[in-house]
This record gives structure tokens, C-alpha cells and sequence, in this order.
């Protein structure tokens, strides 16, 4: 989408006058309208969009509001217009309800409001409509994404508030590359009982649009069946209940540590989390030595270089190699994957202890948690931190916290809405409360900002 902007002023000229108050400009409104927006720090507009107006593109159009890319505060937003023929009176409620989504993670971030206006942010995806019918995607693809959906459906059934246009989803779920949003809560209520997931559930695959393409993509149960589940939920909307919807409709597989997931969905902070992100498929490496290179390599490093580098490494050889071919690989070729030379002698050190039989894995796997860190620590370039990884996805021991992980920093201060990264003390004092179950509570804040390292 290429990305035009204009100074707001041009909302004063034809045709863009039309945006700004759609369907009948007049020039007083105009002008109280472009106060309105520099009140709002919106400086500037770009007409670029999937929807042609007269003779200007723009995001999209609905019966309340024409939304248009903007910038404010040089930050690059979306900017609902309210139309003059709106049947709302102002997009005070709509912001409201949108404040409400956002606490539990769910819509476009609210970032401000006035009379006419609502600035959130831009999602730049597609409408799931239009995505769901490119040829490329697949049935796993769309699985996840109404997956997700769904949960967040959940979510909001949870806290109360009905969406209310859930069974018009065609137009109110965008799909971008790692996510999807729901969008636009001007319907929504907190005054009415949700149906969120009964509402989606069926729109996505009883309906008529955007349920006809799923049914051609994704192999379901009969009719029957779904309108069962559904109505089972709808009597008591438990997460089990929520979850026989999901499993019952193959839109994920059941996960691992089934019970601790149950304590922590209960959790007051992590539920939530918990609820959206769904059953722990935590990936466990059974290999000691495969935990450790591939913990060594993600050390310091943001996952998308990390998976590069690991990816890399492994074309290397193929499948995962044992320590004597990593001992054997020349360091040239192993830098040439990215691996820096600190890790390499890291690496290489690890493979020659193997090799002389001075780790015993075995031995190792039979101790508590605090004598392995002790113990591997011993070895160069295996820190707290990567041996609390391997404890976590090797070992599966269950109550780990790593205290000095940046993900697990950033998920404690969004999760308490802390101002900034937290100390040490404060990560322990605030995660005091997911013992015995912290590793799979870190592993749910990792998932969350998909900063998942190694499981
Ligand atoms: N935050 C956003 N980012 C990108 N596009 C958006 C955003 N919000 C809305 N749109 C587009 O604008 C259209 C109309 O917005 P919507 O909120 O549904 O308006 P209405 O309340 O009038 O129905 C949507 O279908 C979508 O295509
Ligand atoms: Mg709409």
C-alpha cells in the first residue's frame, strides 16, 4: 500500500471534503471538524485503502464512520470519521467499549477520542473475507486464525461485553501476517448477555459468506454437532466448555500439562493469558545436548535472528548432530551460519566435555533444580539462564522462573502494568503466586509476545 500523506487541510478541497462528513460536506462543519482534528494532534492523512469513495481510497466504510490512515504525532494511526448521517450522536460510547476490549488484549489499541473522531491503531491486514479466499491459504492457516478468533470471542464473553456485530464477521475480523484483530465495538454492550463464541461459531461455519469458503477448506463435523457444542457453551460458558468447541472443530490439539493450565486460567493476572492463547503446547526437547547448543545460540538474541541462525546451523547437517560433529565442524564454517565466536567456543567446549565423558546427563536429570543449575553452570558459557532453560524444556520441571529473561520482564510489567522493566525482586514477588506451575506461567507470557524462544 503505498503511503501518500497530505496535510488535513486537503479535507477541505474536493473530493476529500466527502471523508471527512460523508455524504453532505458542509463547509461549516468542515472547518469545526478540522479544529476538532488538530485538537488531536492528527496532522496528517494518506488516501490509500482497499475501498474507492468518488475519486479516493480509503480503509474501509461502515454505517457509523469512514476510517482513513492518518498520522498523529508523526505516529501512523487509523482515524474513524463519524458520518453525519451516523446514527451515533458522537463516538464517546464506541470508545468506551473499545477501553473495555483493550484490557483484555482484545481490538485495535484505543489511543484517543473527540466528538467526531476515534484514532486508534492501524491494522494493516486484510478483511478475513477477502483473505480467506486467496488460493494459498491453507486449511492449517485458517484453523489457527479462527482459532484465535474464537478465543478472543471468548475472552469478551468473559468480561461481558457483547460485540454485537460478531455475526457480520465477514467485515469485522482483519487478518495480518502474526495476528488478527476484531475490530469496530460500536454495537458493543455490556448490558446484554455476550454471545461471542456462539454468534462467531456460527457465522464462521454455519452461515452463508464467509462460513461457504470454510466449509470448502477446513473438514468439519456435521451440522448437528457443531449447533451442540455450541449450545452446550451457551448453557455454561465455562473455558471446558469453550475448549469442546475447539477440540470438537479440530481448530487445535489438546495441550500438555492439562491440570496446571486449569490452576493458572483461574489466576486473576495470567488467566486471561491463559484463556486467550489456549492449551500449553509447549515444545520439549528431549536431546540434553540439542537444549543446550540451541540455548547457547539464543542467548541474547531477538528470536527472529535466533531461529535464523539455528536454521542455518542445522542445514549444516541436516538433522540435529551429535557433539563430535559439531567438534569436528571448522569454526569458519560455523560462524559463516551467524554464530558468534564467543558461542562457538561455547559450543565446541560443551561438545568436547560430552566427548570425554565429563557431563552426565543422566546423573544430572536425577537432582533438584538448584543442584543442576549449580552443576551446569560449571561448564563455560552455560549461565542461570541457559540452564533454567534446560530445566524447563528438557527436563520439564515445572516451577522454574527465569528471573533475568527480558520476555519474562516484559510480560510481568504488562501483565501488573508496571511503568518499567521490573528488578529481580519484583519478578519473584510478583510471580509468587503461579508456584508450583511458574515455568508453564513464563512459558504463556513467552507465547504471548511470541518471543518463544526455544519451546
Ligand atoms: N483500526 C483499523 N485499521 C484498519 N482498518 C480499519 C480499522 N478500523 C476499521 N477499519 C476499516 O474500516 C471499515 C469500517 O470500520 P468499522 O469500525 O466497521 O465502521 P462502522 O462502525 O461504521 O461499521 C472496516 O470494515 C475496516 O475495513
Ligand atoms: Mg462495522
Amino acid at each position: 500500500m503505498t503511503q501518500h500523506f497530505q496535510s488535513i487541510s486537503v479535507f477541505t478541497k474536493d473530493p476529500y471534503k466527502k471523508i471527512l462528513a460523508f455524504p453532505t460536506p458542509k463547509n461549516s462543519e468542515i472547518k469545526k471538524r478540522i479544529i476538532e482534528l488538530k485538537k488531536l494532534g492528527v496532522s496528517h492523512v494518506s488516501f490509500t485503502g482497499p475501498l474507492q469513495i468518488g475519486k479516493c481510497q480509503i480503509l474501509g466504510k461502515g454505517y457509523v464512520g469512514m476510517v482513513v490512515l492518518a498520522k498523529q504525532n508523526r505516529n501512523l494511526v487509523a482515524l474513524k470519521i463519524r458520518r453525519i448521517d451516523s446514527p451515533r450522536k458522537n463516538m464517546l460510547n464506541e470508545a468506551k467499549l473499545l477501553k473495555i476490549a483493550n484490557k483484555i488484549g482484545v481490538g485495535p489499541r484505543f489511543i484517543e477520542n473527540s466528538k467526531n473522531f476515534l484514532v486508534m491503531e492501524f491494522i494493516d491486514g486484510e478483511k478475513i473475507i477477502d483473505w480467506v479466499r486467496k488460493s494459498e491459504i491453507k486449511s492449517k492457516d485458517l484453523r489457527s486464525v479462527i482459532n484465535n478468533v474464537l478465543r478472543e470471542c471468548f475472552l469478551l464473553d468473559n468480561v461481558g461485553l457483547d460485540h454485537g456485530e460478531l455475526s457480520t464477521i465477514d467485515k469485522h475480523v482483519i487478518v495480518q501476517k502474526n495476528k488478527n484483530t476484531i475490530i469496530d465495538f460500536e454495537s458493543s454492550s455490556i448490558n446484554r448477555k455476550p454471545s461471542n463464541v456462539s454468534g462467531a461459531t456460527q457465522a464462521i461455519f454455519i452461515g452463508t459468506g464467509l462460513a461457504k469458503i470454510v466449509q470448502k477448506k477446513v473438514k468439519l463435523p456435521t451440522k448437528r454437532k457443531i449447533i451442540n457444542l455450541i449450545r452446550k457453551y451457551k448453557k455454561n460458558p465455562t473455558l471446558e466448555n469453550f475448549e469442546k468447541i475447539t477440540f470438537g472443530l479440530k481448530l487445535q490439539k489438546k495441550g500438555k500439562f492439562v491440570k496446571e493450565v486449569s490452576i493458572l486460567s483461574k489466576d486473576k493476572k495470567l488467566g486471561h493469558l491463559v484463556k486467550k492463547i489456549g492449551p500449553c503446547t509447549m515444545r520439549i526437547t528431549k536431546n540434553p545436548y540439542q537444549t543446550l547448543v540451541e540455548a547457547i545460540i539464543y542467548q541474547q538474541l531477538s528470536e527472529a535472528s535466533a531461529t535464523a541462525i539455528t536454521k542455518r546451523f542445522l542445514e549444516i547437517y541436516g538433522k540435529f548432530p551429535t557433539p563430535k560433529q559439531v567438534f569436528d565442524t571448522s569454526n569458519k564454517k560455523l560462524k559463516d551460519t551467524g554464530i558468534s565466536s564467543t558461542k562457538i567456543n561455547y559450543i565446541k567446549g560443551l561438545s568436547e566435555q560430552i566427548l570425554q565423558n565429563k557431563i552426565n546427563f543422566r546423573k544430572i536429570s536425577k537432582l533438584d533444580d538448584e543442584e543442576i543449575i549449580s552443576e551446569l553452570t560449571k561448564i563455560k558459557g552455560i549461565g542461570n539462564w541457559t540452564a533454567q532453560i534446560f530445566l524447563m524444556f528438557c527436563l520439564q520441571r515445572k516451577d522454574v522462573l527465569p528471573v533475568d529473561d527480558l520476555g519474562i520482564k516484559k510480560g510481568i510489567r504488562d501483565l501488573f502494568s508496571l511503568k518499567e522493566l521490573p528488578t529481580t525482586k519484583t519478578v519473584e514477588k510478583f510471580s509468587d503466586g503461579w508456584r508450583p506451575n511458574r515455568s508453564i506461567a513464563c512459558w504463556y507470557m513467552w507465547k504471548n509476545q511470541r518471543i518463544n524462544s526455544i519451546g
